[in-house]
């Protein structure tokens, strides 16, 4: 095995030409908040996720924080009201529903692709039920028809937390384009990495409109641009002027600056390289590690359904392989792990809703022990990979010999 120097990453930056030439316009604009590249970039990913309408914000979180209140407003739901949401996500998805003083209700994951699993739905459905917040986890959808069938029956909105995935389709359909609301982030490590960021996108337009006035301190819809200023009707410019000011609920400054939206608009036009790499890589993955099968789980792609690798996820089958002994493995070889969402036992979570969250979602528990991630992203080489599946013989070629050594001692005994 080659040693690397080189760290493995869960992520990856490339500011490519395209990107340095899109970030220097902006400079030499001197436009800085909203503008051109805000909005070709919002429109495109909308449009690349089969929705109208996009809103560029500062992070995946805010994203999803007034797509919440949009919902909340616009169906008038009351606080205390519930959203289902899976017991396996990264702590954003049920902060923002208490951030709205609303309830989550988490269900339990499918074991074998790790998102909400739809059967687990229809139990936890309540008169106070709103919303299921669908998250596709590691770039992967969930499993839509049977969650839409039920939404529709139960009368429920449906928001989708897709920051972990984009340009992936579930039956032809992109993931984005399902729910009333779909939020992505742009955060580091993620598909398109813009540092901070993060999109609503939504094909309503009214709830289009709620979420740039949440985004903008609850302005009224009618002045959202320096922009809409330069106009040559006196009458229009006579009511901009008079709705400038005119801040209608109570929104957030959750606004982000042109240069996010420059390398964003440069990495989806860019994507159709980079999409197809995660696979390629994905692939290279899936076939070096599949002599370790009988240890680990490996990624398992939903019938129907695209991945896009944001992530390679892994989950360890057998109890006596500790994680902390195969990630520090990994780690001290300079290859990046990440646990897989640690949500049901963490403290804050415990304090809101008991000690035994954890163990009333028996798969997201398991996955959460014994699960861990670890880069796909198009930036590793095929030397990378081989690296990579080579640390893993390591380990187990070690853990076997451990085995047999202390099977010799039992039989000694
Ligand atoms: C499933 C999920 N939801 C929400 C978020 C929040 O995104 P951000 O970090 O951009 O706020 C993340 C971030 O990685 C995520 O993985």
């Amino acid at each position: 095995m080659i040693p690397s120097n080189k760290q493995i990453g869960v992520g990856s930056v490339k500011i490519s030409k395209r990107a340095k030439k899109y970030l220097h316009e902006v400079i030499r604009s001197n436009r800085l908040s909203y503008g051109p590249f805000s909005e070709r970039f919002e429109q495109a990913l909308a449009q690349a996720h089969d929705s109208s309408y996009g809103v560029f914000v500062n992070s995946g979180t805010s994203a999803l924080q007034i797509a919440v209140a949009a919902l909340k407003e616009r169906y008038q739901w009351n606080d205390g009201d519930e959203i289902i949401v899976p017991a396996l996500t990264f702590v954003a998805s049920s902060n923002v529903i208490l951030k709205n003083n609303l309830t989550p209700v988490f269900v339990d994951v499918d074991a074998r692709h790790y998102n909400i699993d739809p059967h687990t739905i229809e139990g936890a459905i309540t008169p106070k039920t709103k919303a299921i917040m669908v998250v596709h986890l590691f770039g992967q959808p969930a499993d839509m028809d049977p969650l839409m069938a039920l939404a529709k029956r139960h009368n429920l909105r449906v928001i989708e937390d897709s920051c972990e995935t984009m340009f992936a389709r579930y039956k032809g359909k992109s993931v984005g384009s399902f729910g009333d609301i779909s939020c992505f982030s742009t955060y580091a490590c993620h598909i398109i990495c813009t540092g901070v960021g993060g999109l609503a996108v939504t094909s309503n337009r009214e709830l289009a409109v709620l979420l740039r006035s949440l985004a903008n301190h609850g302005r009224d819809a009618i002045y959202f641009s320096m922009d809409h200023d330069a106009t040559d009707d006196p009458q229009k410019l006579k009511m901009i002027m008079e709705k400038r000011f005119s801040f209608i609920r109570l929104g957030y400054s959750y606004r982000a600056t042109e240069m996010e939206a420059a390398l964003g608009l440069a990495q989806l036009e860019e994507i159709d390289k980079n999409i197809p790499k995660r696979r390629k890589n994905a692939q290279v993955l899936l076939q070096g590690l599949q002599k370790w099968e009988q240890y680990l789980q490996l990624p398992a792609l939903l019938p129907g359904a695209e991945h896009s690798f944001m992530m390679f996820p892994l989950v360890i089958k057998t109890p006596s392989i500790k994680k902390q002994e195969l990630t520090f493995f990994l780690e001290q070889r300079n290859i990046e792990t990440r646990d897989m969402l640690p949500l049901t036992n963490q403290p804050y979570k415990k304090k809101l809703f008991g000690e035994e969250l954890e163990e009333r979602f028996p798969i997201a528990k398991y996955i959460n022990q014994h699960g861990f991630y670890i880069g796909c992203h198009p930036e590793l080489t095929r030397r990378d990979l081989q690296y990579v599946l080579g640390v893993f013989d390591a380990f187990f070629a070690q853990y076997n010999q451990q085995k047999r050594e202390y099977s010799a001692r039992e039989i000694v005994i």
